[in-house]
């Protein structure tokens, strides 16, 4: 199976550039399965209920949150309907929405997704390892579903790759989202698990983080209210992964993906 994940959409660049490209690399990476980070396709801040639609007409699977789940509040109703929509599994019990769904390709085929939130220097939250523990005593990889991907949603490349393997072998992929920033160590675990600590955004890479560079570094160099943080408008890259399994639901392929904008572009070959 061919599984796409693109990281956090930044804004309006991030967002379009990933309607545009999303059809794109279905056909070319030849993908069964595409999921997308959006916590940051409200101008930055939140998801709402008419973007969602739209990543999911342009042929997202899944969408996962993060912290800035709830920035757009429009979107708490919507994600109590909308199964593919998924936020911090390890958010208080009761919290709307849910932190992990399984999904049926249409030729039967069943990939769980999940997603959990760092600890280490973010919001105090339950047991991200714990969570998918728990999760993991549900569904077994290569028995009652074919391939799994966690999006561990933190800062810490620390947090990030102990997580990963503590899930090693147990999970076709842990991919990183949050920084912004995407990381160069794309990697099979030596028990089969895919691993990239941070996908990087799709957005505009001409910023900081996305966002307008002045209001972005006054806010470093005066300790004052400045300007509000807006997202940087410039062409967007495209950042994610591919992940491939093999039968038993484990990776043999994981490789970076980035288009368009100011990054080095890398595109998989799929034969
Ligand atoms: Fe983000
Ligand atoms: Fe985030």
């Amino acid at each position: 199976m061919r599984l796409l994940f693109l990281g956090d959409l930044v804004g309006r660049a991030g967002r379009d550039a990933a309607l545009k490209t999303i059809p794109h690399l279905r056909e070319t990476l030849k993908t069964d399965f595409i999921a997308v980070n959006a916590e940051n396709a409200s101008h930055g801040f939140g998801l709402a209920p008419d973007m969602a639609d739209a990543l999911f007409a342009a042929g997202a699977d899944v969408i996962t949150l993060g912290n800035h789940a709830w920035d757009r509040k429009e979107i708490i109703p919507y994600i109590a309907q909308e199964k593919r929509l998924l936020r911090p599994l390890n958010f208080p019990p009761g919290t709307p929405g849910a932190g992990a769904a399984v999904c049926a390709l249409r030729d039967g085929r069943k990939v769980l997704i999940a997603q959990v939130m760092g600890r280490l220097f973010m919001e105090p939250l339950d047991d991200p390892f714990r969570a998918v523990e728990e999760l993991l005593s549900r569904h077994r990889l290569g028995q009652t579903i074919d391939a799994a991907l966690i999006d561990i949603h933190a800062e810490a490349t620390s947090e990030k790759m102990a997580f990963a393997h503590a899930f090693d072998g147990r999970v076709s992929a842990v991919v990183g989202t949050h920084t912004h920033i995407p990381t160069a160590d794309h990697q099979i675990l030596p028990g089969g698990t895919g691993y990239v600590t941070d996908l990087g955004m799709c957005g505009d890479y001409d910023s900081v983080i996305g966002m307008a560079k002045a209001p972005a570094i006054a806010r470093f160099v005066r300790k004052m209210p400045g300007d509000k943080i807006s997202p940087a408008e410039g062409t967007a890259t495209v950042c994610g992964a591919l992940i491939e399994t093999n039968a038993a639901g484990l990776a043999v392929r994981m490789e970076p993906v980035r288009l368009g904008g100011r990054l080095r572009p890398e595109l998989p070959s799929v034969g």
